[in-house]
């Protein structure tokens, strides 16, 4: 499987601070191995027109950027009466290829519970997204000691009625709650090890062994201390990071650290 790198820019980067990071990064892509990895940038909706055109992405005449581009979210509805919300046509109009859904910031800021994600992710493949669904517990899930049960229920209600034929279309993000962000602590990599697994496990349950052929990325806390050890893990198909990959060189460190 080609091994996957993704950031999501979250709410940080303005659209000319989004043309620059990308700049840089498309750079650097011209050095790396496209036949051995793939590479996804979710910036901020208002930054996406910007990212379209530094991507070249459907420019007459240019080969596009082997970055895919990704958004934050989508709306579970076609369209309507929805104040704030963004569709999937809009962000298919942007040069969007990717729409990552049910981010922790999403669940636990905002509320969006597993209903509601399945929903986007069944329309997102209707429109021919790659669909990343995150999914993780919360410290109290883990001190509770119902993780495998919080990762399975999210996994179940997220993918229902996904078709296996679909399944190419999908992609995970294992981020637990309690590692994301500046007051996180990343994962060990036996407990990476332990939870990719009962992922994977649920996912061959659901669909058969085509189940573990969705890519599986780890996300939360990923940095320059320990990418290669987490990149080593056992059913670790990608690194999703976030601080560490916000400047291009560092996120170029990443890569080459674990090519
Ligand atoms: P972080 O963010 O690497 O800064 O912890 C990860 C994420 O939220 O996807």
């Amino acid at each position: 499987m080609k091994k996957w790198y993704g950031t999501n820019l979250k709410m940080y980067k303005t659209p000319s601070e989004v043309h620059t990071y990308l700049s840089e990064l498309d750079e650097i892509a011209k050095e790396r191995d496209f036949q051995k990895m793939n590479l996804f940038v979710i910036p901020p909706y208002t930054a996406l027109q910007q990212a379209k055109e530094v991507l070249r992405i459907a420019k007459e005449g240019e080969t596009p950027s082997p970055i895919l581009l990704g958004a934050q979210n989508m709306a579970y509805e076609e369209e309507g009466q929805f104040t704030g919300e963004i569709s999937a046509r809009m962000l298919k109009e942007l040069g969007v290829s990717l729409v990552m859904v049910g981010h922790s910031e999403r669940r636990h800021v905002f509320n969006e519970g597993d209903q509601e994600l399945n929903k986007k992710v069944l329309l997102g493949i209707q429109h021919g997204f790659k669909m990343l669904l995150c999914i993780g517990e919360t410290k109290e899930e883990k001190d509770y000691g119902i993780s495998d049960e919080t990762l399975r229920k999210q996994i179940k209600i997220g993918l229902f009625g996904v078709k296996k034929e679909n399944l190419n279309m999908m992609l995970l993000a294992y981020e637990p709650v309690w590692a994301i962000g500046k007051d996180g602590v990343p994962a060990t990599k036996e407990y990476i090890e332990e939870k990719h697994k009962v992922i994977k496990d649920t996912l061959v349950e659901l669909y058969g062994k085509e189940g573990a052929d969705v890519p599986l990325f780890y996300g939360g806390s990923v940095n320059h201390g320990n990418a290669v050890e987490i990149d080593a893990c056992n059913n670790v198909d990608g690194l999703f990071v976030g601080r560490s990959a916000w400047k291009a060189s560092d996120f170029e460190k990443i890569m080459k650290m674990t090519e």
